[in-house]
């Protein structure tokens, strides 16, 4: 069977290439391979995400939820030197790609790309930043996203991008109805950016 790009070990084979993006006024080489979302171009989400919001001006403790080989990652550690970026997949491939991704940023020291179990129980995120994997069906959608935003700090910020025909306007209103009141902060190229907040502490890190 085909692998999909949220597999935890793609079978296929590891062919490898390189795409180029500009994100934040810089410009970046990174290698992606089959096997990963979007191994030919930075995303199209991913991109309008990445114009619509400015990086965080102050460092924290960031969260790329779903990292892929790392863009959004590997930007925030670029931009903000004080960060610490943490990355989750559950592709393996992804993980070794957002690695040597972070390698070649030179943000190796402040990069973690990890297992989703693999995150220290006890961290918590000033922001959390995602283009999510709406593939895998809103029942687990849904729990994804309510385990790790239970794990932003009071008043910690997420930004998210979501296809409009994906049910970005959904996604919205299901947040605040949980709890972190959603705006839209853009909308272009059929892509909705969100911004949500974490108003109470974090209560599900399961
Ligand atoms: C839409 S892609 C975004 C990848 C990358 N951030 C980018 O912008 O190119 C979503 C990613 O989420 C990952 N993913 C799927 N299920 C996940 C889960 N339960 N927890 C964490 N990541 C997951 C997929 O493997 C995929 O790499």
């Amino acid at each position: 069977m085909a692998d999909h790009y949220f597999s935890s070990e793609p079978t296929s084979a590891d062919v490898r290439r390189t795409v180029q993006a500009r994100i934040w006024g810089r410009d970046y080489t990174f290698t992606t391979a089959t096997g990963v979302f979007s191994r030919d171009r930075l995303d199209i989400g991913t991109a309008v995400l990445l114009r619509e919001v400015e990086p965080p001006t102050t460092g924290g403790t960031f969260l790329d939820l779903g990292v892929g080989y790392g863009p959004i990652a590997c930007a925030l550690a670029v931009e903000v030197p004080e960060a610490q970026v943490w990355g989750v997949d559950v592709n393996t491939r992804a993980l070794d790609l957002t690695t040597e991704n972070a390698k070649a940023a030179g943000v190796a020291d402040r990069v973690h790309p990890v297992l989703p179990d693999d995150v220290p129980e006890d961290l918590r995120f000033d922001q959390l930043w995602s283009n999510p994997a709406i593939h895998i069906g809103k029942p687990e959608l849904h729990r994804m996203l309510l385990r790790w935003f239970g794990r932003l700090k009071p008043g910690g910020v997420a930004w998210l991008v979501v296809g409009k025909n994906l049910g970005g306007d959904s996604l919205q209103r299901w947040l605040t109805e949980q709890g972190y009141p959603c705006q839209r902060v853009a909308s272009a190229k059929g892509f909705r950016v969100l911004k949500a907040t974490a108003t109470n502490p974090g209560t599900s890190p399961s």
